[in-house]
C-alpha cells in the first residue's frame, strides 16, 4: 500500500511538472483526485487495510492528496502567469509605427460650387426650392411661353416618356410651378438636374445641372437683376469682377440678356481661359415675360419679376479651371480629391 501511493503521488508530480496548459493540468486532477481516481480508488480500498494500519494509511493518503494539490495550485497559478505575460506580448503596440492612412470622403467639385451658390443667394434672402426631374410639357415649355412647334423646343433636344411627359430639359419649369402657388412675394433658387438628348463631349453631356432664380415682387425692374447678378458674380468669383449684360434672346422673359463675367484667371486682358475675350458668359437672364406671369396667374400690372439661369458645371468648370466636363462625371478619385 505504502509502495502504491508512493508510485501514485511520484507520478502525479512529475506529469504536473510538464504540464503546459490548464486543460492538462485539469486532466491530471481528474485522474487523481477525481471520483474515480487513483487516490479515490486507494481510500475506498481501505476496508482492505488491517485495522491497526488504517490510521497511518489514512494518513498517508492525506499527506499524498496535500501534495498533489499544493502541487496543482503552484503549477496552475505558473501557467496563467506564462499565459498573461504572451498575451501582454502580443498586444504590445508600438506606437512610433506610421499609421495607417483612412481614405476620407469628398464633396464633389459640382458640390462645392452649388454649395457656394447657395451661400450667396442665401445671404441675399433666397429660399432654395426643388422640383420634379421628371416634368410636364406643360411647365417645361408650355408655361414658359414655349408653344408647340416653337424653334426653341428643337434648340433643347428632349428626351419624351409620353406624349405630355418629359425629361425635364432645363430648370425654367420650376418658376411656373412656384409662381402658381400664388404665394408673394417669390425670391428663389431652384437647382437640380437636366436632361438633353446631346453627344458627350468636352462641354456637353445628356445630363447637367442648372440653378434657376426667380424674382417676382411688386415695382422689380431690370436694375433689380443687375445689381443682383453684380453682386453674386463678386461674392462667387472675387470682388474685383466685372459683368457685362449682352442683349439675348429668351421666350420666357422680355427684355433678356446673357451675363459675361470678367475673365478671372486674366483680369480682362485675354488669355486661354476667356479665349482672348476677357468675358466668360455664365448665364441667361431677364424679366419674367408678362404673358409667362398671367399664365401662372399672377398679374403682370401689379407684379414684376426677373429670372435667371446658371450652368452648374459650367460654373465649376470655370472656377476649378478644368477644362473638359467629363471629368466631373467619371468619378475618378484621384481627380475629385484635388478639390
Ligand atoms: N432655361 C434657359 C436654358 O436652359 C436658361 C435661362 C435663361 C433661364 C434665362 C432663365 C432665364 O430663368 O431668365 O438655356
Amino acid at each position: 500500500m505504502k509502495e502504491k501511493l508512493q508510485a501514485i503521488r511520484e507520478k502525479a508530480m512529475e506529469q504536473m511538472g510538464k504540464a503546459t496548459s490548464l486543460e492538462h493540468l485539469n486532466e491530471i486532477r481528474v485522474a487523481v483526485l477525481g471520483k474515480k481516481g487513483e487516490l479515490t480508488q486507494v481510500l475506498k480500498s481501505m476496508k482492505d487495510v488491517a485495522p491497526e494500519d488504517r490510521p497511518k494509511v489514512g494518513q498517508m493518503v492525506n499527506e499524498a492528496r496535500q501534495a498533489i494539490e499544493e502541487k496543482l495550485e503552484a503549477e496552475t497559478a505558473a501557467i496563467r502567469r506564462r499565459l498573461r505575460e504572451e498575451k501582454m506580448k502580443a498586444e504590445v503596440i508600438d506606437v512610433t509605427l506610421p499609421g495607417t492612412r483612412n481614405l476620407q470622403g469628398h464633396r464633389h467639385p459640382n458640390q462645392i460650387a452649388l454649395d457656394d451658390l447657395e451661400r450667396v443667394f442665401i445671404g441675399m434672402g433666397y429660399e432654395v426650392v426643388e422640383g420634379p426631374e421628371v416634368e410636364y410639357d406643360h411647365y417645361n415649355f408650355e408655361l414658359l411661353n414655349i408653344p408647340a412647334n416653337h424653334p426653341a423646343k428643337d434648340e433643347q433636344d428632349t428626351f419624351y416618356i409620353t406624349k405630355e411627359i418629359l425629361l425635364r430639359t432645363q430648370t425654367s419649369p420650376v418658376q411656373a410651378r412656384v409662381m402658381e402657388t400664388g404665394r408673394m412675394p417669390i425670391r428663389i433658387i431652384a437647382p437640380g438636374r437636366v436632361f438633353r438628348s446631346d453627344e458627350v463631349d468636352a462641354t456637353h453631356s445628356p445630363s447637367f445641372h442648372q440653378v434657376e432664380g426667380l424674382v417676382v415682387d411688386r415695382g422689380i425692374t431690370f436694375a433689380d437683376l443687375k445689381g443682383t447678378l453684380e453682386q453674386f458674380a463678386k461674392e462667387f468669383f472675387g470682388p474685383d469682377t466685372k459683368v457685362k449684360f449682352r442683349p439675348h434672346h429668351f421666350p420666357f422673359t422680355e427684355p433678356s440678356a446673357e451675363v459675361d463675367v470678367s475673365c478671372f484667371k486674366c483680369g480682362g486682358k485675354g488669355c486661354r481661359m476667356c479665349k482672348g475675350s476677357g468675358w466668360i458668359e455664365i448665364l441667361g437672364c431677364g424679366m419674367v415675360h408678362p404673358k409667362v406671369l398671367r399664365d401662372c396667374g399672377i398679374d403682370p400690372e401689379v407684379y414684376q419679376g426677373f429670372a435667371f439661369g446658371i450652368g452648374l458645371e459650367r460654373v465649376a468648370l470655370l472656377k476649378y479651371e478644368i477644362d473638359d466636363m467629363r471629368l466631373l462625371y467619371e468619378n475618378d478619385v484621384r481627380f475629385l480629391r484635388q478639390f
